[in-house]
């Protein structure tokens, strides 16, 4: 198979070549005229304890009505309690991906993914000649059902990593059920009606991004503005250095640090699934001088077969259907992301 003839940032870094104009940002727009290190302030987002979302106690309606507020304002909630995972478990993700990136580049390049595939480890994915680059390593494995697995692009190296994986993601499926339930119960539905519409056939696919130090963080991004194509995102960000900001009402503001915690940020498909109420927010990675950053991304997204569309409880008078059905939305969504348009314009009525 054919391997992208790109090079890795970690690469471009290692060859002392200086920093390619490709990676270069020209400011458009208002909200991009400021350099993208900036100071932005920190956003105010609740910690949700996934077990009390699914309990009839007032605790319970409390922590339904905190959800609701905070998927419908920014689309996010940031420190997510009682996912079942001890800080030992999520620590050990975390220095897997910090060893396996630390690897040399033909242990890595094992892994390379081949051209026209997204699974596997490689650089952004080049589109078009004109597209600037995002200052991002990634390993992309799809993880779930067992049988979409690519094994060859598990790395062996370091031990233990696709026996963690496979735990982790097994320990997701977990958190991803109460989190659909959580959702439908915070807007009055029925308890299983986004796990019905998400399906039995859903994927998951996890991606490890290193976002090495950056000689430019004024010009350069980690990852450019997008809103993520999956019904939501798990994210494990890194626990010291930031990086990850949201966009709110045409202003960045910051994740805060919570360390060996899980934010949750919802995609697009729960925005049609939901006819609009709870937001796909956009968000960036800036990059930093001196500091690498690792975050892991796993995006949940329903099988393709599955017809997305608004449920119908959630369609009124008041409150007429924003979104066509949809389906097999990842594939659009890939055309339009870098573009830099945002592909849920193209699922409005
Ligand atoms: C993504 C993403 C954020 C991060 O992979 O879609 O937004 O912190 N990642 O790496
Ligand atoms: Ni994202």
């Amino acid at each position: 198979m054919e391997k992208p003839k790109f090079k890795t940032v970690q690469e471009v870094i290692a060859s002392g070549e200086g920093l390619p104009e490709r990676y270069l940002h020209t400011p458009t727009g208002d909200i991009e005229s400021q350099p993208l290190d900036a100071p932005v302030p920190e956003m105010d987002i609740p910690a949700i304890d996934l077990i009390l979302l699914l309990s009839p106690s007032d605790n319970g309606r409390q922590e339904l009505s905190k959800l609701h507020s905070a998927l419908s304002t920014w689309g996010v909630v940031q420190q997510v309690m009682n996912h079942g995972m001890t800080e030992a478990f999520l620590e050990k993700i975390y220095e897997l991906t910090k060893q396996f990136f630390a690897l040399p580049t033909e242990e890595k390049q094992k892994y390379a993914r081949e051209i026209g595939s997204i699974q596997g480890y490689g650089n952004d994915m080049i589109l078009s000649d004109d597209q600037v680059l995002d200052w991002i390593d990634r390993l992309y494995l799809t993880t779930y059902p067992e049988d979409q697995r690519k094994l060859h692009f598990w790395p062996e190296i370091p031990a233990g990593f696709r026996e963690t994986l496979h735990e982790y993601t097994m320990k997701q499926q977990v958190v991803i059920k109460q989190f659909f339930k959580g959702m439908a119960r915070s807007l009055e539905l029925d308890e299983n009606c986004f796990l019905d519409m998400y399906g039995e056939n859903a994927m998951m696919d996890t991606r490890f991004n290193l976002y090495p130090p950056c000689p430019r963080p004024d010009k350069v991004i980690g990852v450019k503005p997008h809103a993520d194509g999956s019904a939501f995102t798990l994210l494990l960000p890194d626990k010291d250095v930031e990086g990850l900001q949201f966009l709110k009402d045409g202003k960045w503001y910051k994740a805060p640090i919570v360390p060996d915690t899980i934010l949750i940020n919802v995609g697009d498909q729960i925005e049609i699934m939901s006819n609009g109420i709870y937001k796909s927010p956009v968000h960036r990675v800036v990059t930093n001088r001196e500091k690498e950053r690792i975050s892991v991304a796993t995006f949940c997204v329903p099988g393709a077969d599955q017809e997305i569309h608004p449920v119908e409880a959630l369609v009124t008078e008041t409150r007429p259907r924003l979104y066509k059905t949809v389906k097999k939305y990842v594939e659009l969504y890939f055309e339009y992301y870098q573009q830099g348009r945002r592909p849920i314009e193209a699922a409005l009525i």
